[in-house]
């Protein structure tokens, strides 16, 4: 198990730093509206030569909700957080990130949630944790959303010049498989529909239903990411482990 999971992260690496390069984003959806969404957090990497995105969510002035491969700790790499991205053009606050990623593993290895530590962001928009009362089921439709890059480089090359979507992309899907373990993953719940799917760039992005944050898009097993059913972090299974890091309610 904890060599799969090894496997998993050398992999994403690599598709991560491809993620920049090719046209692998969210699939068949649409601009978010401007009024939605406003807590969505862009994470970016970068070691000088490369690039890391991914999308998180700030639930707390202190925290953001990703996943936990969002977070680049090799030497020489740089982690911002970039908020009220969606605000639109150049109305975005970028934070270097400096504390280390909360994780989640109580087993010994990592589940695909993460919890980062930012200094306190005045006056902006916060989403909102799932009402768990309410567990998701098979045909609920969640909106997933993204900002996976748009700009290509020939043969899968590799590019330099960092292009995000120019808008959020949102896509609405249905879930097709309701919460279970999933190892190395932790607990998910899943969702497919034709023609639409998340990508790499997309990981650590919300899953909201009814205007909450039910789930956190996974970054998948890399070869078959953007080809399968995305698996969505079941935030409601790790609400008490939110509440204790975040002091949240
Ligand atoms: C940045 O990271 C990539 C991928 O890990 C590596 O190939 C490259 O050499 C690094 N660049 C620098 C300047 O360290």
């Amino acid at each position: 198990m904890a060599l799969l999971k090894v496997l998993l992260l050398l992999g994403l690496g690599v598709s991560v730093n491809s993620a920049v390069s090719l046209q692998k984003r969210i699939i068949g959806g649409h601009d978010c509206a401007d009024t939605e969404r406003q807590y969505h957090v862009r994470l970016e990497g970068s070691n000088g030569t490369h690039m890391s995105l991914c999308g998180g969510s700030l639930i707390h002035p202190n925290w953001i909700l990703t996943t936990d491969t969002c977070w680049k700790s090799e030497t020489g790499w740089i982690n911002v957080a970039k908020i009220d991205v969606h605000q639109g053009p150049g109305r975005w606050r970028a934070f270097r990130l400096r504390n280390n990623p909360v994780v989640y593993n109580p087993e010994g290895w990592r589940h695909d949630i993460m919890l980062l530590k930012i200094k306190k962001v005045a006056n902006a928009p916060l989403g909102q944790l799932p009402d768990c009362s309410y567990r998701l089921k098979i045909g609920d439709t969640v909106q997933l959303a993204g900002e996976g890059a748009t700009t290509t480089g020939p043969n899968n090359e590799q590019i330099s010049n960092f292009a995000p979507a120019t808008h959020l992309q949102c896509v609405d899907m249905p879930v097709v498989e309701a919460s279970h373990f999933l190892p190395t993953y932790g607990r998910v719940f899943s969702a497919k529909a034709r023609n639409k799917d998340v990508c790499y760039g997309d990981a650590g992005s919300a899953a909201v239903f009814n205007g909450k944050i039910y789930g956190v898009i996974s970054p998948g097993v890399p070869r078959y990411a953007c080809e399968s059913a995305a698996s969505i972090v079941d935030v409601c299974e790790y609400m008490e482990w939110i509440r204790a890091r975040t002091g949240l309610k």
